[in-house]
């Protein structure tokens, strides 16, 4: 199992490729010859990726999509099709977090998070992969985060959402093996994008309550992603200290970890009286 290889008749799909990983991942596929579907709401940050994609000597389309919205996920591999390609390659990478004590939530907003985060993953997984196994080839890349490996109060939401996205991809790479599809899950620790502020996090709580070395930048986390699918490799944890925090997390006893992380988090410390 491996990366299909690039075809003028198929195309790598990355969703949430308008900025940060998606679209780090949308221009390292075009680096290894695919051509590249951008999916997400900005369309003109969206041509933006295009058109560097394009300067570079790489081929890439725009498809504008809430995929919020049920019936606009339902018509996207359609609308690849009317493009005259197949997807070989699908990186479910779209994404965010609300942030705060669920006491205080917008319900909206919490059950947008799941439509992206969780169904959107999830749709669009099983509307492709029936086609992918009947050709014998194709790659998924589902982007969760090392959150998906404790329970995270301040992101509750968010942290189960990646979990769901790490347990259902490794699931899915158990049941896809030997057919020629390979399925990774990529979980990227903290990345400088448009995450941290569209998160409601201040660049001074973000830098401030994770270390520098845990931080990787998008191109890397786009190119561990990329390698770890190519090599058939089943979880990609980018950077040595996140991949030691993954490992080390579920060991804790949760009764210990998650009071510490509560403590801790900065959205719930905004909010604290002090005494
Ligand atoms: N940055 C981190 O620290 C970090 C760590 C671990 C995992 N991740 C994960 O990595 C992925 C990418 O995040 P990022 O860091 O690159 O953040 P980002 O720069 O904010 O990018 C998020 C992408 O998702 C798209 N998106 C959000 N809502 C959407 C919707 N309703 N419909 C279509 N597209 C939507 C955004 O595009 P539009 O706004 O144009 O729609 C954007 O392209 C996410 O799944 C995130 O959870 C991030």
């Amino acid at each position: 199992m491996t990366l299909p290889a690039p075809s003028p008749s198929t195309a790598a799909l990355v969703t949430g490729a308008s900025s940060g990983i998606g679209a780090a991942i949308a221009r390292e596929l075009a680096t290894r010859g695919h051509r590249v579907v951008l999916v997400a709401r900005s369309e003109d940050k969206l041509r933006e990726v295009a058109d560097q994609v394009v300067a570079a000597g790489g081929t890439a389309d725009v498809l504008p999509t809430d995929l919020a919205d049920r019936a606009a996920r339902a018509e996207l591999l359609d609308r690849v099709a009317d493009l005259g390609v197949t997807v070989d390659v699908l990186v479910n990478n779209a994404g965010f977090s609300t942030t705060g004590p669920v006491a205080d939530a917008d319900v909206e907003r919490e059950l947008d998070q799941v439509e992206v985060d969780v169904a959107s993953v999830v749709d669009l997984t099983t509307r492709w992969l029936p086609g992918a196994t009947q050709r014998g080839r194709g790659a998924l890349l589902n982007v969760a985060s090392t959150i998906a490996f404790q329970p995270f109060p301040g992101q509750a939401g968010y942290g189960a959402a990646k979990a769901h996205v790490l347990s259902y991809t490794q699931a899915l790479a158990a049941e896809t093996k030997g057919t020629g599809v390979t399925v990774t899950a990529l979980c990227p620790g903290p990345v400088d994008t448009g995450f941290v502020a569209a998160a409601g996090f201040t660049e001074e709580e973000a830098h401030g309550s994770v270390p520098r070395a845990m931080w990787v930048s998008a191109p890397a986390v786009a190119r561990a992603g990329i390698d770890g699918l190519a090599k058939g490799r089943t979880v990609v944890v980018p950077g040595a200290p996140n991949r030691i925090g993954a490992m080390l997390a579920p060991l804790v006893p949760r009764s210990a970890l998650l009071p510490l992380i509560a403590r801790g988090h900065p959205a719930l410390r905004r909010g604290r009286p002090t005494r």
